[in-house]
């Protein structure tokens, strides 16, 4: 399983600058429903918290970004009631936004975090202890293939007892004639995104620019499947897609 591949995970320069500064808008491009997912996580972490009688959920948000609206750390310190949520983010200017908009509205409740979690040394000791939820949006699709496996299984380890995985990630279908329509689908909804002054007149010139500005971020494409079976292995008791839209899959795992 740590051969799993040679995919070197995603490019941490890449998370800086004109990224974070225009994040909100960048998703507006790219994220199709993205909204829709958040409130959906937020759902499940609250069914949970019930069906648990968690009072005050402890939980560990990866890749966590900015902290500004739409993002899934926000969604869930305004949705899940008297959650502590730490954040981290291998983007120290992420991190650094992401503190200052997060714990300025709600104080202890957020707690921000540099880490890369391609480093083996990711649970550094300020973020190393239990979790009732860990959770992911649109981040875990840059890991390596090396790591992939090894850090599911550090997920599992990091969870209490009854803990509860989360996770929403970008994935792609292993046959190729369906992979190509989601990458075609995924590239026309950012060209359909963009005002018509903004919109270049010919999207077979958008589409080229677009894969050559998205290979920049080094996605690691992998199908669900894939990642379902990784989670299943990694030791996690039930484990299932909840929700799957194009290239985004929300899958829950029970330890
Ligand atoms: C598309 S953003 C998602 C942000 C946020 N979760 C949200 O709900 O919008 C991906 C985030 O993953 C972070 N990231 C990328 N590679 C990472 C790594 N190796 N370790 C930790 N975070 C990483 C990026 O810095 C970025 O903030």
């Amino acid at each position: 399983m740590d051969d799993y591949g040679s995919h070197p995970g995603g490019n941490p320069q890449y998370w800086m600058d004109n990224i974070v500064r225009e994040y909100e808008y960048q998703q507006h491009l790219v994220s199709e429903e993205k909204e829709e997912s958040l409130y959906s996580i937020v759902r499940i972490i609250n069914y949970f918290r019930y069906l648990y009688g968690i009072s005050a959920p402890r939980i560990l948000d990866i890749g966590c970004g900015p902290g500004t609206a739409t993002t899934l750390a926000k969604f869930i310190l305004e949705g899940v009631p008297d959650s502590y949520v730490t954040g981290v983010d291998s983007s120290e200017q992420m991190i650094g936004v992401a503190k200052s908009r997060l714990v300025g509205e709600y104080g202890q409740r957020f707690i921000g975090y540099v880490s890369d979690f391609n480093n083996q040394n990711f649970w550094i000791p300020e973020i190393n202890r239990r979790y009732d939820f860990l959770t992911s949006f649109a981040a875990l699709h840059y890991l390596s293939d090396n790591r992939m496996f090894p850090f599911l299984k550090e997920i599992y380890n990091h969870l209490e007892t009854n803990g509860v995985f989360v996770v929403s990630m970008g994935n792609r279908s292993a046959l190729p004639k369906i992979a190509e329509m989601e990458n075609q689908f995924r590239i026309e909804f950012t060209f359909n995104q963009l005002t018509p002054d903004r919109r270049p007149p010919d999207f077979r010139q958008f589409k080229a620019n677009f894969e050559e500005t998205d290979s920049k971020a080094n996605i690691n494409w992998h199908s669900y499947r894939e990642w379902v079976e990784l989670i299943e292995d990694a030791g996690f008791r039930e484990v299932d897609v909840v929700s799957h839209l194009w290239i985004r899959t929300t899958i829950v795992a029970l330890k």
